[in-house]
């Protein structure tokens, strides 16, 4: 049953290593409007290990999220009792934050009597360009940050097709890896872009993981071990050997991407006719590089590609509230005893996630 007024609904993220808390309002014919966006980062608390540290972030998120709540009602000027509904990231991510984020959302549910929604983290950055654009389904989307590398085929509010994951490391956490590896900090992703900017992306043959393999999976250890070989080999590295370095990863990683996607398209298309976009999402969707080689992709499939702007892009409260009040409209409500989940796939095959909290640091 379609929801007959408009939904105000509060949205809280602390999967990883963004708190935040947004709220936002959902038209019934299906548009929508940000009242307030507030995150924090964490990453000058995790730069120092070199990765996101779980137990610094779960901590992290318990002194931060009541204040970010606060702010992001005031800023929307609206008092709980107005809510429609509360959302929270119940997963897949750290699952001491998660904990954090869904607990507050049910005590903010149970206190105010307001619905709670316990929002997949996968399917909010999946909704988000109908936030930003109203695009209509399907759609497919690419979504790559330093948790996640997954192709997605986006049918309808709680209905998705994963075409392609990866079999190892996120894209995201390669680019962290190498920059680690090579001496530049954390986040490593910018560092890495930037520094390719000066290096010759020739001078090193590194592998196109799973170039031309039949199914849309991504593989990236097996590329970030070839540059670790390379540059224990060279060392100690010059800066016109990490400009290299760093130039070669990407170029493989461009490749790559392009070829899964052109793959992931393929795939969609005989499953489920043409998309009506390519949407990209996720921290590495701000690479310069990579944003070309979506729209190179893009054009060959004669589809549109579709970016949210970099703020929803990432980890974002909004997106939370969107896929609530979304999912809300639908009468997709949880109960209050909704699980948190460090892992939980789009597509429905859920493993039990209490104790799968996985380290992020990269060691
Ligand atoms: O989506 P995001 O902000 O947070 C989560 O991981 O959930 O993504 C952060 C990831 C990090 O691994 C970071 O290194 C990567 O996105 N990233 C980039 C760039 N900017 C951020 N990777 C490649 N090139 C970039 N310019
Ligand atoms: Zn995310």
């Amino acid at each position: 049953m379609a929801a007959q007024t408009p939904a105000l609904v509060l949205g809280i993220e602390t999967t990883c290593d963004e708190t935040a808390a947004a709220v936002v309002e959902r038209q019934t014919d299906g548009s929508g409007r940000i009242l307030s966006n507030i995150v924090r980062s964490q990453t000058g608390e995790h730069a120092p290990f070199g990765g996101v540290v779980p137990e610094i972030a779960a901590r992290a998120h318990v002194d931060l999220l009541d204040g970010l709540v606060d702010t992001a009602m005031k800023e929307a000027g609206l008092s709980f009792k107005q809510l429609t509904g509360v959302a929270a990231a119940a997963g897949p991510g750290l699952i001491g934050g998660v904990i954090v984020g869904l607990t507050t959302a049910k005590a903010i549910a149970m206190v105010h009597d307001t619905p709670l929604i316990a929002v997949n983290h996968l399917e909010a950055h999946a909704l988000t360009p109908r936030l930003t654009c109203a695009l209509a389904f399907p759609y497919c989307l690419f979504l790559a940050s330093g948790g996640h590398t997954q192709i997605v085929a986006v049918l309808g509010v709680g209905k998705y097709v994963r075409l392609g994951t990866t079999v190892d490391d996120a894209m995201g956490e390669a680019f962290d890896k190498v920059a680690k590896l090579l001496g530049l900090p954390y986040p490593g992703g910018p560092q890495v872009e930037q520094a390719a900017v000066n290096g010759d992306p020739k001078r090193f043959a590194f592998p196109r993981p799973m170039v031309g393999r039949p199914e849309a999976n991504f593989s990236l250890s097996g590329l970030k071990t070839a540059v670790r070989n390379e540059a224990d080999r060279l060392a100690p590295l010059e800066p016109q050997d990490i400009a290299d370095l760093c130039a070669s990863f990407q170029a493989s990683v461009l490749e790559s991407t392009k070829d899964r996607l052109h793959t992931g398209l393929k795939l969609f298309q005989e499953q489920f006719g043409a998309p009506r976009a390519l949407v990209a999402a996720g921290g590495v969707a701000a690479n310069q590089a990579i944003r070309s080689a979506l729209q190179e992709v893009a054009a060959k499939a004669q589809t549109t590609l579709i970016i949210p702007p970099p703020a929803l892009c990432t980890d974002n409260g909004a997106m939370i509230a969107w896929a609530g009040a979304e999912r809300l409209a639908l009468d997709m409500i949880d109960p209050l005893d909704a699980p948190p989940r460090a892992r939980w796939r789009l597509d429905g095959e859920e493993s039990s996630a209490k104790s799968g909290d996985k380290s992020r640091v990269n060691f």
